[in-house]
C-alpha cells in the first residue's frame, strides 16, 4: 500500500498544487486529503480540481481552544488513514498534542534558511539586515516552531531593488521546486 499523504493549507495552496500535481502515477505516495482551516482557503478548489478530496475545519469555531481545533483536525486526518502530513502555508501554530502524533512523519516549508529567520516576516527581515541571500527550507515539523531536522534547501540572492513581495516571489519558485523533491526523498523511508 502507497503511504497517504494529507497537506494542510491556510491560504492559496501553490506549494499544495505542486506536491498533488508531483504524485502522478508511479510516485511511491497518494494524495489523500487537502484540509484547509477555514473554508476561505483558496486552495480547496485547486486541490477538488486536481481530483483530490479536501475539506476544513474552522479553527475561528475552536476558539482558544487549540486541542479542540486538533482533535477536529485528526478526525479528519485519522478517516483519510493519513501516513504523512506536509504542512504547505498552514498558518496555525500546532501543538504538542497534535505534533507529537505524527513525529517523523510531518514536513513544513518554511519561506527563510533556517535557523534564520522563524516565525513571520521572513523576507522583510532578510532585507532589514542586509543579507546578500535568501532562501527556504523544507523541514521535518517538531515541537519548537520552524526547528526541526532539515531536509532541503535552496539560496536566491537578494537584489539591491528588491521589496519583501519580489523577493517572496523568487523564493516561491524555488519553493514549488524542492517541496516535492524533499517529500519524494523523504517518503522512501517509509
Ligand atoms: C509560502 O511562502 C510558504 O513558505 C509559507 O506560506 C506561503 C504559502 O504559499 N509558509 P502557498 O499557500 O503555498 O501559495
Amino acid at each position: 500500500m502507497k503511504p497517504r499523504v494529507a497537506v494542510l493549507i491556510s491560504g492559496g495552496g501553490s506549494n499544495m498544487v505542486k506536491l498533488l500535481e508531483s504524485m502522478d502515477g508511479d510516485h511511491p505516495a497518494e494524495p489523500v486529503l487537502v484540509l484547509a482551516n477555514s473554508a476561505g482557503a483558496g486552495g480547496l478548489a485547486k486541490a477538488r480540481a486536481l481530483g483530490v478530496q479536501s475539506d476544513f475545519v474552522d479553527h475561528k469555531r475552536y476558539g482558544k481552544d487549540r486541542e479542540a481545533f486538533e482533535n477536529a483536525l485528526i478526525a479528519k486526518l485519522d478517516a483519510v488513514q493519513a501516513d504523512v502530513i506536509c504542512l504547505a502555508g498552514f498558518m496555525r501554530v500546532l501543538t504538542p498534542h497534535f505534533i507529537d502524533r505524527y513525529d517523523g512523519r510531518m514536513l513544513n516549508i518554511h519561506p527563510s534558511l533556517l535557523p534564520k529567520y522563524k516565525g513571520l516576516h521572513t523576507h522583510a527581515r532578510a532585507i532589514e539586515a542586509g543579507d546578500n541571500e535568501a532562501g527556504c527550507t523544507v523541514h521535518e515539523v517538531t515541537a519548537k516552531l520552524d526547528d526541526g531536522p532539515i531536509l532541503a534547501q535552496a539560496r536566491v540572492p537578494i537584489l539591491e531593488t528588491d521589496s519583501p513581495e519580489t523577493l517572496a516571489a523568487r523564493v516561491l519558485i524555488e519553493e514549488h521546486r524542492i517541496y516535492p523533491q524533499a517529500l519524494l526523498q523523504f517518503i522512501h523511508k517509509f
